[in-house]
């Protein structure tokens, strides 16, 4: 199967990690594609920090408009939302169908849909009794957390005693399998 290497843009809105563990795989060669652009709807995101250390172009983008024309003008074949909070207009989701993947904190389809994001995922989790979580990387459509799921990978929290830990643990599954969502993404990709 060719790999491609893609021009990737990955979206954020807060701490980073998620990028960082792709900028982190991207140094080690892990996959082919290279982070061309970030972008954040928040000027105050420290991903914004994480990717201007590692010699990445950086924008601060509001409106769905200008970031479909950034998009655009930067030859961009994929994109990551990795703890982006805005919602994906109906314009930029037909223009890369099947070209935006997102990173969510849990076993979807179980905890998924509006308002399930960040604490507010493992806060439920964790009310649940749930033994297992764990986290998914998904095609992004317009029906929130509902695409095609490309990876997913579990984690015990049966010793967990809050949903702080739960998060800990679901933290490293996502950034283990996010990096390899890149690589299924490569081998899929029809120029
Ligand atoms: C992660 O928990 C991710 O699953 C969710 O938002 C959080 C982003 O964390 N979508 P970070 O900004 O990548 O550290």
């Amino acid at each position: 199967m060719r790999n491609n290497s893609l021009r990737i843009a990955v979206l954020v809105s807060g701490s980073g990690s998620n990028l960082q563990a792709l900028i982190d795989a991207q140094k080690q060669d892990y996959f082919l594609s290279e982070i061309k652009i970030v972008i954040s709807n928040k000027a105050d995101s420290f991903a914004l920090k994480r990717a201007e250390d590692a010699g990445i172009k950086t924008y601060v983008i509001k409106d769905n408009k200008d970031l479909r024309k950034l998009l655009i003008e930067n030859d961009i074949d994929l994109i990551v939302l990795a703890g982006y909070l805005k919602i994906v207009s109906e314009e930029i989701l037909e223009e890369y169908e099947n070209r935006i993947i997102n990173i969510h904190p849990s076993l979807l389809p179980k905890y998924g849909g509006r308002g399930m994001y960040g604490i507010n995922v493992h806060r439920a989790v964790f009310e649940s009794g749930d033994k297992e979580s764990g986290a998914t990387v998904h095609k992004v459509t317009n029906v929130i957390d509902g695409g095609e799921i490309i990876m997913q990978n579990k984690t015990d929290i049966s010793d967990c005693k809050s949903a702080e830990e739960i998060q800990k643990k679901v933290l490293k599954i996502e950034h283990q399998i996010l990096k390899n969502a890149i690589k299924i993404m490569e081998s899929n990709y029809k120029i």
